[in-house]
């Protein structure tokens, strides 16, 4: 009989305090190395760091990327992108001249752990060299959250069976790539003061300047203060080889690596930001004090988003996870940066931002930190110029919004062309680019959402209308007439759907683009004072746009129910051939390894969510037997092949009540990256899943809704929870929701009176009180 390999990751392994915190790594596997480098990931918003070994391996995937340091390789077919910067996490050690490799030798013990309570990875092992001498190596690690800036690293090594002389090279490395693409020249390397290391680089194109520093530190019961090395200077690296320390058996030999990144981005520059930056590294301290400070940071994080299940501790560990990463991908220090697709841990979607962040991230934040949403909100607003030449170069007016962003104001960065079509062989066009228009409402949808849960006005004054104005604008020229059925259309789009190409009439992005127009006149006759009407009147003509937009936008084509209550998804959708989609929703990948997108595009398959998103995103426009009929009939459909399909459909399954498929489908979603798959991440993670994870709980099973601008809670608690409990903001009131199975508690914790509907009441919440509701 063979024996079942126990699975490669652990969940919950602290005990009592640390409970649900720290995710293991219990076997080292030179093939899956992907996995633990993305999930693992370290950051700060600032900069974002794969959790690479310090050693290196063929199969590893080193990344380092700082937020909105883009740039453009040349060539027409080249985009914007983020670069893998510089990489000072590799040492290299040599114990009794063997190479520390753990893909040679014996591994006797092995963990790599996140340890999401104060954000450090820690990686220790038991190792015996090729020769029989055995060592142990303890790892530790983290990215700070109290200086955006620094990286510390302590390595601990103890010779077991005899002493050791050890070797250690260690450095700052420039010849690193995205996939092959040098985004740097070569820049300058130097070692000041016979102890730091130091390169400047420079991005090729964009000319953004980054300046890396490392210095190093070993002790064994003292310091060691001026270690025997050797500095070598090889093509954009320099490196120091620290020679042959005597080890004694049983005693222990630690080296600690802090290193530092600045940037010309850096908005607190001045001029001699450079010499400025050395003057701050050089007074840097040990680990242990900066990992002090750091911790201390991610304390106040935590108490920031107390999110709390009882009942299945993975779900738990999942939530922080989720929360961890949103922390480590939000450029929460600069309004001129948004989150990429795959935050800052991997190459994949070259760093740019999407729709994933307004529609799956943003509630989250809208929730419980208004003010990251405002921010995020404001790099839109400052994407207007970007926007605005779009929609000129492909003559339309108003704010046509990029489908990919990079740099504010940039415009479109998506990639024209894809990988190779299975079939033909040839590389396949990218069509969202062009087509993939929803996300001009996305971002308005997402404004209004903003406002509706904060009244923030001047945010809206001042950014808010604007944004929902502008895409309305742009949506009036985009319309079609069709003299035949006397109405306006959206012809040749994509929709949320990506399988589906230039088609007409995508419900999604009509009934979108129609509350985005019919949004901008309400704001027009009922919201705007009028100094805010004068400046959008210099800026956009908005009474001439305006005109057109009221006459126009009641005419446009919005796709109804047929006569079993399905709405079509786009105008040919519903007459394509029905596959059975059984075995492709197993295994996702091999739908398009056996047919082309061609041959996608005339099947009734959906990649993800998209009627079923308008009935959760518009749901107060729709039925209950509406959504029931539509969720039947789409949710078999979809092959659920982009990871935001997952936390939308259990969010859809939330609204009707459908709490245990919710909950099925939201335990899916919450595997996609913390799952065994150890593929899943090897690109990066999915920070629209994470946020979708999180929506899913505070709005899904938490229940938070507004309809007709109003607060409704309607809790539903999944079997497998015996609780949950969170604290959002209404209106700049902080509410505490406790849920348990036989009763809900709403805590207002705020000096006004808070109002809400439960199952139909109106309840009014005086301040500090607290009130049991269903
Ligand atoms: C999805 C898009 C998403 C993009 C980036 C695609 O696979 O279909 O909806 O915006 O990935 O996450």
């Amino acid at each position: 009989m063979t024996k079942k390999m126990q699975p490669v990751l652990a969940y919950n392994t602290g005990e009592k305090d640390d409970k649900s915190w720290i995710i293991t790594e219990t076997r080292f596997s030179n093939t899956s190395l992907g996995k633990t480098e993305a999930i693992f990931a370290l950051g700060n918003g600032y900069m974002g760091l794969r959790s690479a070994s310090e050693e290196k391996y063929p199969f590893e995937k080193r990344g380092f990327f700082v937020a909105g340091t883009f740039n453009k390789f040349p060539g027409p077919q080249e985009v914007s992108e983020l670069p893998n910067a510089a990489d000072f996490l590799n040492m290299e050690m040599y114990l009794n001249g063997q190479r520390f490799d753990l893909s040679m030798g014996k591994i006797y013990a092995y963990e790599k752990s996140l340890h999401l309570k104060k954000a450090e990875l820690t990686r220790t092992i038991l190792w015996e060299t090729p020769q029989g001498e055995l060592f142990s190596l303890e790892f530790r690690r983290f990215v700070s959250l109290a200086d955006k800036h620094v990286v510390g690293q302590k390595v601990t090594i103890i010779p077991l069976s005899n002493a050791a002389k050890i070797t250690v090279e260690s450095g700052i490395d420039g010849q690193v790539t995205n996939s092959g693409t040098q985004h740097f020249k070569e820049g300058s390397k130097r070692l000041l003061k016979n102890r730091i290391l130091k390169l400047e680089q420079e991005t090729t194109a964009s000319g953004i300047r980054f300046v890396h520093f490392s210095k190093h530190q070993f002790r064994k019961t003292t310091p060691i203060l001026d270690p025997n090395h050797q500095v070598v200077m090889k093509r954009r690296a320099v490196h120091q080889h620290f020679k042959a320390i005597t080890v004694e058996q049983n005693e222990s030999l630690t080296i600690e690596k802090i290193s530092a990144v600045y940037t010309s981005l850096d908005k607190d520059n001045a001029t001699e930001w450079v010499e400025q930056a050395q003057t701050g590294f050089e007074r840097i301290d040990t680990y242990d004090a900066l990992f002090e400070e750091h911790a201390q940071q991610w304390q106040k994080i935590w108490q920031m988003y107390p999110i709390e299940i009882q009942g299945k501790d993975f779900d738990q560990l999942a939530v922080r996870f989720a929360i961890y990463h949103l922390v480590c991908m939000t450029p929460s220090h600069d309004r001129r940066m948004s989150i990429g697709a795959k935050g800052l841990t991997g190459e994949r979607y070259k760093g740019h931002v999407f729709w994933d962040t307004e529609i799956f991230i943003l509630p989250f934040y809208i929730l419980t930190y208004p003010d990251m949403a405002r921010q995020l909100l404001e790099y839109r607003w400052l994407s207007l110029d970007g926007a605005r030449k779009k929609a000129r170069d492909n003559n339309y007016e108003g704010a046509m919004f990029p489908w990919e962003s990079a740099w504010v104001g940039e415009g479109e960065v998506t990639p024209l062309f894809g990988d190779a079509d299975v079939v033909t062989g040839e590389a396949t066009p990218v069509w969202s680019g062009f087509e993939e228009q929803h996300i001009s409402a996305d971002i308005a949808f997402a404004v209004w959402q903003y406002y509706e849960y904060t009244h923030d006005d001047a945010f809206m004054d001042a950014y808010g209308y604007e944004l929902i104005l502008a895409t309305a604008i742009f949506w009036q020229s985009r319309l079609e007439w069709n003299d035949q059925k006397s109405r306006y259309e959206i012809n040749r789009v994509i929709g949320p759907d990506e399988y589906k190409e230039h088609i007409n009439n995508n419900a999604f992005t009509n009934y979108m683009a129609h509350w985005n127009m019919q949004k901008a006149t309400e704001i027009y006759h009922h919201h705007l004072k009028p100094e805010v009407k004068l400046r959008l009147e210099e800026n956009w003509q908005l009474s001439h746009y305006m005109a057109k937009i009221e006459n126009k936008h009641h005419k446009l084509y919005l796709p109804q129910p047929n006569t079993v209550g399905i709405i079509p998804q786009d105008d040919t959708y519903l007459s394509k051939e029905i596959i059975d989609l059984g075995p492709y929703r197993k295994v996702i990948a091999s739908l398009l390894n056996t047919y082309n997108m061609e041959q996608v595009n005339a099947m009734q398959i959906s990649k993800q969510a998209d009627v079923l998103m308008l009935l959760y995103l518009l749901g107060d426009q729709f039925s209950d037997e509406i959504k029931l009929a539509n969720w039947t009939y789409y949710e078999p459909k979809t092959l659920h092949d982009s990871s935001l399909s997952k936390s939308a459909h259990s969010l859809f399954a939330a609204t009707l009540c459908e709490t245990e498929i919710a909950y099925a489908i939201f335990s899916d979603a919450a595997r996609i990256d913390l799952g065994q798959d150890l593929a899943s991440s090897d690109t990066g993670v999915h920070a629209a899943s994470l946020g979708g994870i999180l929506e899913a709980v505070l709005f899904g099973f938490g229940g938070i809704q507004i309809k007709q601008g109003e607060l409704h809670i309607e809790p539903q608690l999944p079997a497998a929870w015996q609780k949950l409990s969170f604290r959002f903001y209404w209106r700049d009131c902080p509410l505490q929701l406790t849920i348990e199975s036989n009763r809900t508690l709403v805590r207002n914790d705020s000096a006004d009176i808070v109002q809400f509907k439960n199952g139909g009441r109106l309840i009014e919440l005086a301040p500090e009180k607290t009130v049991f509701i269903h």
